[in-house]
């Protein structure tokens, strides 16, 4: 059986102003959780729900990306010749041999609509997933496969909702929209970032879409929306109107490492599963909790 969905865009040209100066000369994506950077979590994540088709949307300051998912000839002859095995081989298998990379640039920062419309000649005429990756999801099966399972059930495009505290709201796409079932919402509207009290609902949009192509028609149409950006949301309402739309609110913890804040949760959360430190970890947090408040 072929996957239903084979290419995931991943939108990585943002200025990742929030991890200032971190960020002034190399990507926010690749910021690591432990030891591995926050773009290869979410590949690893659309590599495992099944999509051989990595497009990166990138921009000037991401070449650390594409290098991140290249060959490494000098480091691995050096990892052979000292034996050291595993490294090699994580190193090695960045993508499997199936999986491809594509780098579209995008040339101004317009928007996170802006940036997907640029997938559009790699995409074609199919369905595609989009990943933030600064949107880490923990959770088996994970968020992304979720969605493609919910896809294949219903053929609609797909938004990954979590409810949040309404006073959030002017930080996310929020969605008006009625139950199916359990987990599963159908849209009737979509706002990006509205104030809390112009908020349709509590249920808030992630970084993980499944999306129909017909979308493309509407982004290239659409004019800047909030903070002056061409939206992603925006483009998702207009196709509102010719197709239905689906939310699935997905089981797993997310951590928003697009701030400070939830980048040390991830990273807390991550370290203590971490074979290598977990214990002499939790031993210094243990310490560190009688004395640090
Ligand atoms: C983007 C989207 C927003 C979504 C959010 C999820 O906003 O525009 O609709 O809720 O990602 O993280 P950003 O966080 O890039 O401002």
């Amino acid at each position: 059986m072929t996957a239903p969905i084979r290419t995931a865009v991943f939108p990585v040209a943002g200025l990742g102003t929030r991890f200032l100066p971190v960020t002034k000369a190399s990507p926010k994506e690749m910021l690591p959780i432990v030891d591995k950077p926050l773009i290869q979590y979410a590949v690893e994540e659309a590599v495992g729900a099944g999509m051989t088709q990595m497009v990166f949307i990138t921009g000037r300051n991401k070449r650390a990306i594409e290098d991140h998912f290249d060959k490494a000839p000098e480091l691995e002859a050096e990892l052979e010749a000292r034996s050291r095995v595993s490294l090699l081989e994580a190193v090695r298998n960045m993508v499997p041999k199936n999986v491809s990379c594509i780098y579209v640039r995008q040339p101004e920062a317009l928007g996170l609509g802006h940036a997907v419309l640029c997938a559009r000649p790699v995409v074609g005429h199919e369905p595609f997933a989009v990943i933030l990756a600064d949107d880490l999801i923990d959770g088996s099966p994970s968020t992304l496969q979720q969605m493609v399972d919910v896809y294949s059930e219903h053929k609609r495009s797909v938004l990954a909702v979590q409810r949040i505290p309404k006073e959030d709201s002017s930080k996310y796409g929020v969605i008006r929209a009625d139950a199916i079932s359990d987990r599963l919402y159908s849209l009737s509207g979509i706002v990006e970032k509205p104030k809390p009290a112009d908020a349709p609902s509590d249920l808030a949009v992630v970084g993980r879409y499944i999306l129909t192509p017909a979308l493309f028609n509407y982004l290239e149409r659409i004019g800047k929306g909030t903070g002056g950006e061409i939206q992603l949301t925006d483009g998702i309402a207009d196709l509102l109107k010719a197709e239905q739309v689906l939310a699935w609110a997905f089981e797993g913890t997310r951590y928003d490492c697009g701030s400070k804040l939830g980048y040390l949760m991830a990273n807390v959360d991550f370290a203590l599963r971490h074979p290598e430190v977990s214990q002499e970890f939790a031993a210094f947090l243990r310490g560190h909790a009688s004395t640090a408040v």
